[in-house]
């Protein structure tokens, strides 16, 4: 049986901490669903670590279908959540037609948006007529030109927004919120005034879940990871290993080896080539 959203929400009444981890393709939601991952997301940041865009903003409905349609083809257990792209729910009627193509054509049963009050309106829509949807705010990619890439919420008045909106959106009857870079002691504080789980991404432990980019949690990248990530394998690393060794085999000749060729009778062969 497929988690639901109202298993999300007992995992919080439950004190039960809520798993999330991003995945983008079939073979690495194999993967996770063998992990047992309950939550999976399907999110644009697909736009970096597989497409190589500098940024989520040029990821399309249609990327977002491509890769949500490969998990979906992997995933029998988790409940998986995909992103609606920049831009593709900025008014009600964009909401409704980018969640019904995400949905009907990949298959997930959820999606996500960023932002706070201006939301509202589209999810309100969207959850009337049967479409869990799960909040964003904080550090919201979408509207980097705008805010930027720091923490949000640190002083005051941004942080009280920061609670306004998280109440609205709620309210307006998201299943959960994503919290993502913020001070830990404010995400600590909202996720006890909502009565929806709190997913944090660098928002500290006290949220009722976590997040995280399957290529952080991975290692599969070289350089510098988020400081909110934590590196649980070196996989990239390990990747580069096994393809310079299957590499330098193919060069000196002892790839393949005679177990990996099939064979045939001698005289079967001579008949052939006479
Ligand atoms: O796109 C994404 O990976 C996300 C998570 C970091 C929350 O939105
Ligand atoms: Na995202």
């Amino acid at each position: 049986m497929r988690i639901t959203v109202a298993d999300v929400g007992k995992m919080k009444n439950d004190g039960e901490r809520i798993a999330m981890v991003t995945v983008y393709d079939y073979s690495s939601a194999l993967i996770a669903e063998r992990a047992g991952v309950p939550l999976l997301l399907v999110g644009d940041s697909l736009g970096m670590v597989m497409l190589g865009h500098d940024t989520t903003l040029p990821v399309t409905l249609d990327d977002m279908i491509h890769h949500a349609s490969a998990v979906m083809r992997a995933s029998r257990q988790a409940l998986v959540i995909a992103d609606l792209p920049f831009l593709s729910y900025a008014t009600i009627e964009d909401a409704v037609q980018s969640a019904q193509r995400l949905m009907q054509e990949s298959g997930v049963q959820a999606v996500k948006l960023e932002g706070g009050a201006c939301a509202v309106p589209q999810i309100r829509r969207l959850v009337e007529f049967g479409v869990p949807v799960m909040g964003h705010l904080g550090l919201t990619p979408q509207s980097q030109h705008q805010i930027g890439l720091r923490v949000q919420g640190r002083r005051a008045a941004e942080a009280r927004k920061l609670l306004e909106d998280a109440l609205a959106l709620q309210e307006a009857g998201a299943f959960a919120l994503v919290l993502e870079v913020v001070p830990a002691p404010l995400a600590k504080a909202v996720s006890e005034r909502l009565d929806i789980p709190v997913i944090g991404i660098g928002a500290g432990v006290e949220c009722d879940g976590q997040v995280q980019v399957w290529h952080d949690v991975l290692g599969l990248f070289e350089g510098r990871s988020p400081r909110h990530a934590k590196r649980f394998a070196e996989i990239g690393a390990a990747m580069e290993d096994a393809i310079r060794t299957y590499v330098n085999e193919v060069r000196s000749g002892t790839f393949p080896t005679d177990k990996q060729s099939a064979k045939m009778d001698e005289d079967e062969l001579t008949a052939a080539l006479t």
